[in-house]
């Protein structure tokens, strides 16, 4: 199933950003970053609701609705002006069903029953943080449903070091709040999901991108 997205539907999203500087990020993540086409591919099959813990601007709620996804989705960041461009877009767009609020994923998640996605947060966690949160994100996936994470894995390659030289580059230019804290290994998702009942897989998704990005899918059947 080919999910990435014609560009007149990239341009569709892009276009809900008022602000110069979200509109050129906007631009730049869709055009380059393979995220969002592999997280549709993999929640197109399942019509549950979607909590998206860290969810930025929102840039995968509008993408899944241009994919045709219809079910709620709710994002939920810590950065008020993140959440406050994301409800702006959704205001301009004529998508329904899709709600942001600001909070704090290390002092609890919303409720919900569905699928769960966390792209590219972990690395501002703790160990013991990371597993907290991996532990109530499992246990808001509904049966059918994913957890989705993209992370990059810690490891001695290159392209680790690339990562976290991109993720200082993020925290420098205030486009992050924090610089990252700790890079998870696939053990911590293997033990951590699998003992929440969830079947764990860890794939590359790398694209055209230098970083060390994986995607995890765990899912309960
Ligand atoms: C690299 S951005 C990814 C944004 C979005 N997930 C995407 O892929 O388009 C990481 C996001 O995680 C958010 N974040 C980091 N720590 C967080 C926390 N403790 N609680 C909620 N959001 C957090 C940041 O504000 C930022 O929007």
């Amino acid at each position: 199933m080919n999910t990435r997205l014609p560009s007149s539907a990239l341009k569709r999203i892009t276009q809900l950003c008022v602000r110069r500087h979200e509109r050129f990020y906007s631009v730049v993540k869709l055009r380059s970053d393979p995220v969002y086409a592999a997280v549709t591919k993999e929640l197109l099959g399942a019509p549950l609701p979607v909590l998206d813990i860290g969810c930025g601007i929102g840039l995968l709620a509008f993408y899944l609705r241009e994919s045709g996804f219809a079910p709620a989705i709710a994002g939920f960041d810590y950065d008020a002006e993140k959440i406050s461009c994301a409800q702006s877009m959704a205001a301009l767009s004529s998508c329904e069903g899709l709600s942001f609020m600001t909070g704090d994923a290390r002092a609890g998640l919303p409720e919900c029953s569905g699928h769960v996605v966390i792209l590219d947060i972990l690395q501002f966690f703790t160990r013991q943080e990371q597993e907290a949160l991996l532990k109530a994100a499992a246990s808001r996936v509904a049966q059918g449903g994913k957890l989705i994470i993209r992370t990059c894995l810690q490891n001695d390659s290159l392209r680790f070091r690339i990562t976290v030289a991109g993720d200082w580059l993020a925290k420098l230019t205030f486009w992050m709040k924090d610089a990252p804290v700790c890079y998870p290994d696939r053990a911590l998702f293997e033990s951590v999901l699998g003992a929440a009942g969830l079947r764990v897989r860890v794939q590359p998704l790398w694209g055209g991108t230098p970083f060390n990005n994986h995607l995890v899918v765990a899912e309960r059947e």
